[in-house]
Parts: structure tokens; C-alpha cells; sequence
């Protein structure tokens, strides 16, 4: 198996700070938007100069030197009424290489389940997912009205691909044009506060 998950992945200091940043976009992005299908609030975020060097730092040390960020995206699971969060099995369809899962704030024991074999998401862990070629999904959700796990997805790609113009591309575009867009890339969602 290609992915495999990381305890503590960044420091104490670290993981604060990038848990303060994650809650900072949660409360004052627009476009945080909640998707009934998979029972999830996200939006894509970007990252600030200290976050994304000690996470180029863990990607160094644990993959090497070939990725790059590509694009983030931040994901609060949470049940909303009859929305229940899940993740059934899959295998990605992104133009990446591996995506990191971090956990930065989570109530529940949600593990992801790859190959069948289960990876633990506590809080400051990450794992290094080779989502294209390798199963995965969540066992059913733990959890209750009160309960949420909230996540950074870190996709990255080999420095020299082709997908890194495209999305440089689209991060050009005019915020309105890249909502419209984005609000298309999965179906049946609401807008924050709209039931
Ligand atoms: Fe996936």
C-alpha cells in the first residue's frame, strides 16, 4: 500500500496555528458551503506563507522532493438534519499524485478505511493518500447532532504537471466566475445558514 498515515505530524506550535487559520476561514469564508451528499461543509483555501512551508516540510521528509501544492481543501463533516456524513468506496479522479488528510479538529473516531486497512484521523495527523489508485472510504458515521470532524486536504502534485497551469489558470479567474464553477463540482449542496 502506497498510503500510509502520520502521527503529530507537525509540531504543537504548528498545528495550532494551522487549526486558528482553518476556524478563521470556517467563520469568515462565503463560500464555505455544505454539501447534503456527502454531509460535509468545504470550500477550497488558501494557505499563508509559515503553513504551507512546515507543510512542504512534512511532504519533503515523508515523499521527497518532487510535489507541490496544488490546492487545499478545507472540510468540516457534520450532520445536519437527515444529512448524514459519509465517504463510500472510491478511488479519486484528481489530476494529483497523493493528497494529504489532515485532522485538525475532530469530537469523533472516524478512521479512514484504505485497502482495508484503517487509519486513524486524530487531531494533528495526517495521512498520504494515493486516493487514484488505492480503495478508500469511512466506516458509517459515528457520530451525533453535536459531534464533527473538521479536515484540511491537502492535494500535491509533481512539480513539473500539467495540472499546475490549469489550476493556476482557474485560481486567475474572477471570484465569481471560480464560485460558479466550484459550486458546480459536487451536487445538491446549500448555502451556510440555508436548510
Ligand atoms: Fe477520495
Amino acid at each position: 500500500m502506497r498510503s500510509f498515515g502520520i502521527e503529530n505530524i507537525f509540531s504543537e506550535d504548528d498545528y495550532l496555528y494551522l487549526k486558528n487559520y482553518i476556524y478563521n476561514n470556517i467563520n469568515t469564508a462565503s463560500d464555505f458551503i455544505y454539501t447534503e451528499y456527502y454531509g460535509r461543509w468545504w470550500n477550497i483555501v488558501e494557505l499563508d506563507d509559515r503553513i504551507n512551508t512546515f507543510i512542504m516540510e512534512a511532504v519533503r521528509k515523508h515523499l521527497g522532493d518532487n510535489l507541490v501544492i496544488a490546492f487545499n481543501q478545507c472540510i468540516k463533516y457534520q450532520k445536519i438534519g437527515d444529512c448524514i456524513p459519509k465517504l463510500e468506496p472510491h478511488t479519486d479522479h484528481f489530476y494529483n499524485d497523493y493528497t494529504l488528510d489532515i485532522t485538525i479538529d475532530t469530537t469523533l473516531n472516524w478512521p479512514l478505511e484504505i485497502e482495508g486497512q484503517y487509519l486513524s484521523c486524530s487531531n494533528n495527523s495526517g495521512i498520504f493518500l494515493d486516493g487514484n489508485n488505492e480503495n478508500h472510504s469511512r466506516p458509517e458515521y459515528p457520530g451525533s447532532d453535536n459531534d464533527y470532524m473538521v479536515m484540511l486536504y491537502v492535494n500535491l502534485v509533481d512539480q513539473n504537471s500539467d495540472i499546475l497551469n490549469k489550476i493556476n489558470a482557474m485560481k486567475g479567474l474572477s471570484e465569481n466566475t471560480r464560485k460558479m464553477l466550484l459550486s458546480r463540482m459536487i451536487p445538491r449542496q446549500h448555502k451556510k445558514g440555508a436548510e
